[in-house]
């Protein structure tokens, strides 16, 4: 049993983000696994001040917001899913925001504590294979700097338009296939 962190960067409650995760947890929970979704937009998270206060003062950053409730579920958990649509060629800032501030348990953690992780990319995108610079981005930066184990990537195509629901039966099927996987 794993416990699963997702951040969720879409704003869309029903939308096609929210249909791979919905696709995912759905798998990961009937394999046992406990998921925990933070929807980032209805949380208050400001951008890293790169203060090098981390870890001090007893908190892992010296801003009082609603990464205070991350960092924990962040600690606790061994897969981190990153969810997000497509904007200008790349994550939402409010998923971007949220990752920066990261920064803080990156600098801090023990290794060990920080490396034993898997992790996930959920995207949508209208017009996927346009914009494939997130997709580098997550197997660049996340894999290779955090350490992680890489569960995959899912980058759906998703229409802004009609029923709001991922319109890719693939790509929905593939985020089962990763919360499978875990
Ligand atoms: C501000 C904004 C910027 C977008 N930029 C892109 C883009 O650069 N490339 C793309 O393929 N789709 C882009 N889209 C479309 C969305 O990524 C796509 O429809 C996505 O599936 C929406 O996800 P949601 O239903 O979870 O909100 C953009 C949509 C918005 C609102």
């Amino acid at each position: 049993m794993a416990n699963v962190l997702i951040l969720n960067g879409g704003p869309r409650k029903n939308g096609n983000t929210a249909e791979l995760i919905r696709a995912f947890s759905e798998a990961a929970q009937a394999d046992s696994h406990v998921v925990q979704e933070f929807h980032l937009q209805g949380m208050t998270i400001h951008g890293c001040l790169s203060c090098h206060q981390c870890g001090k003062a007893g908190k892992d950053c010296v801003q009082t917001d609603d990464m205070e409730k991350i960092y924990p579920a962040f600690r606790e958990s061994q897969v981190i899913v990153f969810a997000s649509p497509i904007y200008f060629a790349s994550i939402t800032g409010t998923l971007k925001t949220a990752i920066d501030r990261l920064f803080a348990l990156w600098q801090t953690l023990p290794q060990a504590e920080l490396t034993n992780k898997k992790s996930a990319l959920l995207l949508t995108a209208n017009q996927p294979t346009w914009c494939q610079t997130p997709v580098t981005w997550y197997h660049e930066l996340f894999t290779q700097a955090m350490g992680w184990e890489d569960l995959g990537v899912v980058y759906g195509h998703g229409s802004l338009y009609g029923a709001g629901k991922a319109d890719d039966p693939a790509s929905v099927a593939a985020a089962a296939a990763i919360g499978h996987s875990i």
